[in-house]
Parts: C-alpha cells; structure tokens; sequence
C-alpha cells in the first residue's frame, strides 16, 4: 500500500520515527508539515495510507501542527495512523489531536499511537546523555516495533487511557491558546554566544532573527519547537523558566543532523 508520513520535528525524535516506520512498511514518502505552512487546503494526499508523526508539546501540540493539521481532508484515505513523540506524559494529547482530526479532516484516524522518547525540554524534564539515550532508544524501539505491526495489519487502535495526562492537558490549554506563538518569551541568550546563526537557521518559523551584534532575538512566532535551544553549539541558549537550563544538558536526536532539522521548511 502506497503511504505518506507527514511529520514535525524540533530535535530529530519523531523524524526518527517517521523514517524507522517508513523503512518498515516500505513505498512510503515523508513529507515536512513545516514545508506546508503556506499550502492552501484542502490537501488531499494521493496516497491509500495517511501517518502523521509529531511531538506532544505542553501537554498538548504546537503551533504548527494546529495550523497545518486541519488543511486535511482525509475522507478518502484507506488507513490513517497518528504517532506522538513524548517524553513521559501525553496520551491526553494524542487523545486531542485524533479528536481533530475527525472533527476536521473529514474521518478519524483507524490507529494513534503514543511513543515515549527522550525528553528534549530541559527545564521540564533533564534530557538523557551518553549511555542512557542509547538505553531509552532501545524502549523507543521495541515500543515502534508494535506499532508499526499494527499499523502493517491495518488494525484499529485508540489512544490509550491516562487521566494525569488529560487533566494537566485541561488545566494547560487556555494559558497555552492564550499565549500562542510566545512560548519563547523566557529565551535568552548568554555570553557564550558565537554568533554562529544556527538558532535562526534551524527555527521552522523563521521566528530567529540576529541582531546586528548578531545574538539572536525571538519575535514571539514561536512553536515551541526547543530546536534553538538544543542545537546551539555553546549551549548559549538559556530558559530562565521551571528549572532552567543551566547546566541541565541538551538532546538531539542520535540519527537525525542539523540539516535535516533546517530542510524540514523546505517549501512542498
Ligand atoms: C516545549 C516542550 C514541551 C513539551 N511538553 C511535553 C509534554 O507535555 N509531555 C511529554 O511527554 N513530553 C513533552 N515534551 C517532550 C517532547 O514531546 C519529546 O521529547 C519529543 O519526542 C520531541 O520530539 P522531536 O525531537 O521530534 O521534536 C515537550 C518538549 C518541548 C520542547
Ligand atoms: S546558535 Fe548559539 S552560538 Fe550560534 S548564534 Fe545562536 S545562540 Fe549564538
Ligand atoms: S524560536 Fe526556537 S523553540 Fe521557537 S520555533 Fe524557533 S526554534 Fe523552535
């Protein structure tokens, strides 16, 4: 069966996913949600079988993918899976998100999956180093084992079950739709800064600009992606918010590069 994976990414977690599926179900493209920002729907894709692969970001998804998502129309698609990368609690929004897409892109999705991964917002949640990624990967990945299985026989399957994750999903959502594109409001950048403009090549946005002592500014078009965050090369990056960031390490996905996250905006 003929299939495309629309993905998002902001440090390599679920573009990680979307290849390993890809590869395993074989005749599959993956094509940038990010590229297709400035596609007028509706877009229906000429493929049998439909993924969507993304993260979970604050309990719920980001920017990018409300505004791309529901330019689907999915009503004559044969199968539709969702996969949400997480870092430990986030079965509320695959629940949300596959509520979308039936509301929104004509039929619900047949299977939606939560994929629990390295976390990659340190002031969350202390990303893994050395060793321990390669352990958390090797869940990752008996976990994409099953999916991708179900996903091979076609079979239906719901988001799972998780009341902690629904109710701070609840208590979140309208700070969250109230502050939209904001989420950079506590970036900040410190004297180990190079100026090196990688930040502002690697935001999907576009929402990094330097200044003309070439730092970066964020202009509150932000996804909340932690792209900048993790791929600054002197960790100059800094959020003064939760725990922080000093000191606390950064992640990015083993596999996937720095210009794999920067030609996801390529334009479809
Ligand atoms: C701003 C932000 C908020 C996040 N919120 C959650 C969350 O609510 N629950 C969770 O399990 N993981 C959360 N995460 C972790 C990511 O979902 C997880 O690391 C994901 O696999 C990252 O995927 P990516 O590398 O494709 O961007 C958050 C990450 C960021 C950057
Ligand atoms: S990536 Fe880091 S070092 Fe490079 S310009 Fe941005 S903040 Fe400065
Ligand atoms: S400013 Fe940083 S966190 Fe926000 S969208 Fe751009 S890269 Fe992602």
């Amino acid at each position: 069966m003929r299939t495309v994976i629309f993905y998002f990414t902001g440090t390599g977690n679920s573009l990680a996913a979307a290849r390993r599926i890809a590869e395993s179900l074989g005749d599959t493209e993956l094509i940038p949600l990010a590229g297709l920002r400035e596609a007028p729907g509706p877009i229906r894709p000429a493929f049998e079988r439909v993924g969507f692969v993304f993260p979970v970001h604050r309990f719920t998804v980001s920017e990018i993918v409300m505004e791309t998502l529901p330019k689907f129309d999915l009503s004559s698609t044969r199968y539709v899976f969702l996969v949400m990368t997480m870092g430990g609690i986030g079965n509320g929004a695959v629940r949300y998100v596959k509520n979308i897409v039936k509301e929104r892109c004509g039929r619900s999705p047949d299977a939606s999956f939560a994929l629990i991964m390295p976390g990659n917002f340190a002031p969350m949640q202390k990303p893994p180093v050395g060793p321990k990624v390669e352990r958390k990967l090797a869940k990752t990945d008996a976990r994409l084992k099953q999916i991708i299985e179900a996903i091979t026989s076609g079979r239906k399957v719901g988001p799972g079950w998780d009341p902690l994750s629904i109710t701070l999903r609840n208590l979140t959502k309208g700070g969250i739709e109230k502050n939209k594109g904001k989420g950079d409001t506590f970036y900040k950048v410190d004297e180990r800064c190079t100026g090196c403009g990688i930040c502002e090549k690697v935001c999907p946005m576009n929402n990094i600009i330097l200044d003309v002592r070439a730092r970066p500014t964020w202009n509150h078009d932000c996804t909340s992606c932690a792209a900048c965050l993790n791929f600054c090369p002197t960790q100059a990056i800094q959020m003064d918010v939760m725990m922080g960031t000093e000191g606390r390490g950064r992640y990015h996905h083993p596999k996937v590069s720095l210009m794999d996250i920067i030609a996801q905006k390529t334009r479809v």
